[in-house]
């Protein structure tokens, strides 16, 4: 299964997108709030019900000791989004001061979410925030740049506003360039329609010279819960944008496969280092998050 990066050229709807793809999968999955600025899920859809010492800041000192103590911590720190646990939540930074300590953490962390997506069948979302360029290149702390350089998929999240095209258009070069010259490849780029203004995907994709992989509707009932918990609206789980997100991780999925067939990638090494990581996740899901 792909590892699909979001990012936005300014707040757009990723949170949500990549909340709204995690919950509609049909697929184990997993949502990796890696945005530098801090993460919002924890106090917003999950209603604070994750303390503090859940989550992905704990995962730079484990780091620090070793890959097997980064892939246990790893599997340690998710926290389940349903009964089951078949859809997780590595919960983001409290504070956007914690960013500059995972700097170091985000090659290995990449490698431990490939091995969750390659070899455990996970759909992996990685919501990396909004983009930031110094000298043509992604910020090495206000971006977590390993993650998007490596990930299978990386979606621009745009809305079909004139706003939001001119400032998807400044970034959108620059970020072509990094995949090409530091990652996985240009042709991972994609873009991640919210269809909020009057610009359709035809258009925005001729518009930024990019394809549109899927689309979400505008549903603020549906985002609102997402964004800020509570009770979920009535005829949730049938709502427009949990419809479409279902629709959407197929359409990344089989994206993502065709970039894989044109590539003929070589399969990736195992490692078994990592091994352990997949274990400990099947007894997250049966026993839930200890602490
Ligand atoms: N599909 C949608 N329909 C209606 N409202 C939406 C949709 N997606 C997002 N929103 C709303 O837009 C606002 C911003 O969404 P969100 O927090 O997901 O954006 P973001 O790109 O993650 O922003 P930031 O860069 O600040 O983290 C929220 O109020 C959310 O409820
Ligand atoms: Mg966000």
């Amino acid at each position: 299964m792909p590892v699909t990066a979001l990012v936005s050229a300014k707040s757009s709807g990723v949170t949500t997108a990549a909340l709204a793809l995690t919950l509609a999968s049909q697929r184990a999955s997993l949502l990796a709030e890696c945005d530098p600025a801090g993460g919002t899920i924890r106090a917003g859809f999950l209603k604070s019900s994750v303390t503090a010492g859940y989550g992905l800041y704990h995962l730079a000192a484990a780091e620090r000791i070793g890959t097997e103590a980064l892939a246990n911590a790893f599997a340690s720190h998710l926290w389940p989004m349903d009964e089951a646990g078949h859809r997780k939540l590595l919960p983001g930074l409290t504070d956007p001061t914690q960013a500059a300590s995972l700097s170091r953490t985000w090659p290995a962390l990449s490698e431990v979410m490939h091995v969750l997506a390659a070899d455990a069948g996970h759909d992996v979302f990685i919501d990396t925030g909004r983009l930031a360029f110094e000298s043509g290149r992604l910020h090495a702390v206000l971006t977590p740049a390993p993650l998007v350089q490596q990930a299978d998929l990386v979606l621009l999240t745009v809305r079909g506003t004139e706003q939001s095209l001119t400032l998807a258009r400044h970034v959108i070069e620059p970020l072509r360039t990094e995949l090409d010259e530091r990652g996985a490849g240009a042709d991972a780029l994609g873009l991640l329609l919210i269809e909020d203004g009057p610009y359709r995907a035809h258009q925005v994709a001729e518009a930024l010279k990019t394809p549109v992989l899927a689309a979400l509707p505008w549903d603020p009932e549906t985002a609102a819960y997402l964004t800020g918990g509570g009770r979920p609206p009535r005829g949730y789980g049938r709502s427009p944008l949990l419809r479409h997100a279902r629709t959407a991780a197929e359409q990344l999925e089989a994206a993502s496969s065709r970039r894989r067939i044109q590539q003929q990638y070589p399969v990736r090494p195992a490692n078994p280092q990592l091994a352990g990581v997949l274990q400990r996740l099947t007894e997250t899901a049966r026993g839930g998050p200890r602490g």
